[in-house]
């Protein structure tokens, strides 16, 4: 197979590219590097185009038959999306409209899209399924929620298949650490952690330990980056035999403190790590926990790494082999 990998010079979209080449598929990473790696495209070809520029699109299209576009270009994070929402909205809806002409301008029908477990906002249920009401309270899940209204629409009216995979919270590196999470601006946990750990990022925060959870803090279901891109390859072969607009949710159906894991990354680097608890993060829920039961059972998908440990000593074997 063919595949089309937008956004594949960053964290989740080149562990994709890889797990695709290790399968004999062929691979294209259509990438700006605004926020992605030249040295992150380790496989496949890299194209450098931008989905606001639907001439160079065309011009991608354009090289070779592509049976199937996996789509993880996005601006992705969430306190930055509330103070730019315009830059939001503009990338990752209209960029994503903009692919959309394109493949369907080459006749592509097949799209893995990145969604989020932001699409939900605060969770009225305990575990989140696909049915869960859908209220972002923030641009960044509202403009993936737009993309999957877009992509129902887009199924209705030129027969684009697609599926939605919604990510729970994204962690891990490969096993060998030759890819892994490097974000310029790093604001998620687990990178945090490890930095704080090896003495190369800012003293760690805790945001808020005054939540309804069991110790205080917010409670996240962790889940490796490889099984990301299991799902992504399951789903495209889903769409062989299932036309039409579908969404899953993808996470470990556990959930885990802050606490937990902070304790977790100290038994794994083998030293304490310090932190200071600060005030909550506006727009953190309490809890955000996924019932992935229907990727279980309609893509087939059974996540690989199902314990935080193995997860956060993957990417701790990638940040210490990193110059930063
Ligand atoms: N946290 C800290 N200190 C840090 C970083 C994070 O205490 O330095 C806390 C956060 O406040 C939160 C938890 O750790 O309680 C997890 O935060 P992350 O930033 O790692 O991840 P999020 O849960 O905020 O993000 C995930 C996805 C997003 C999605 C969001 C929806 O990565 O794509 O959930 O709320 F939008």
């Amino acid at each position: 197979m063919s595949v089309l990998i937008c956004g594949g010079a960053g964290y989740i979209g080149s562990h994709m590219v890889r797990w695709l080449t290790e399968r004999d598929h062929e691979v294209m990473v259509l990438d700006n590097l605004s926020t992605g790696h030249r040295e992150a495209v380790q496989w496949g070809q890299l194209v450098e185009a931008d989905l606001m520029d639907p001439a160079s699109l065309d011009r991608v299209f354009a090289r070779r038959n592509v049976d199937a576009v996996m789509h993880f270009c996005a601006r992705s994070l969430v306190g930055e999306s509330v103070a730019q929402p315009y830059a939001y909205y503009a990338n990752n809806v209209t960029g994503t409209l903009n692919l959309l002409e394109a493949m369907r301008r080459h006749d592509v029908k097949r799209l893995v899209f990145s969604s989020t477990a932001a699409v939900f906002g605060n969770p009225v249920a305990d575990v989140i399924d696909e049915e869960h009401p859908k209220t972002p309270i923030n641009p960044y899940g509202a403009s993936k929620l737009m993309v999957e209204r877009i992509l129902t629409d887009a199924a209705e009216a030129y027969g684009l298949r697609s599926v939605a995979l919604r990510y729970f919270n994204a962690a891990g590196a490969t096993s060998d650490a030759c890819i892994g999470e490097a974000h310029a601006c790093e604001t998620h946990l687990i990178p945090n952690v490890l930095k704080s750990a090896l003495g190369t990022g800012p003293a760690l925060k805790l945001f808020g330990d005054d939540y309804a959870t069991p110790d205080g803090t917010c409670v996240r279901d962790y889940v490796h980056v490889e099984d990301l891109a299991q799902a992504h390859l399951l789903a495209v072969d889903y769409l062989q035999d299932h036309p039409g607009a579908h969404a899953f949710n993808l996470g470990n159906g556990r959930g885990f403190s802050v606490r937990e894991v902070i304790e977790t990354a100290a038994t794994v680097v083998g030293n304490s790590i310090d932190y200071e608890v600060a005030p909550r993060r506006t727009g953190d829920p309490a809890v955000l926990v996924a019932s992935s039961s229907k990727a279980r059972e309609q893509l087939g998908w059974t996540p690989a790494w199902t314990e935080l440990g193995p997860i956060i000593e993957s990417a701790w074997r990638w940040h210490q082999s990193q110059p930063w």
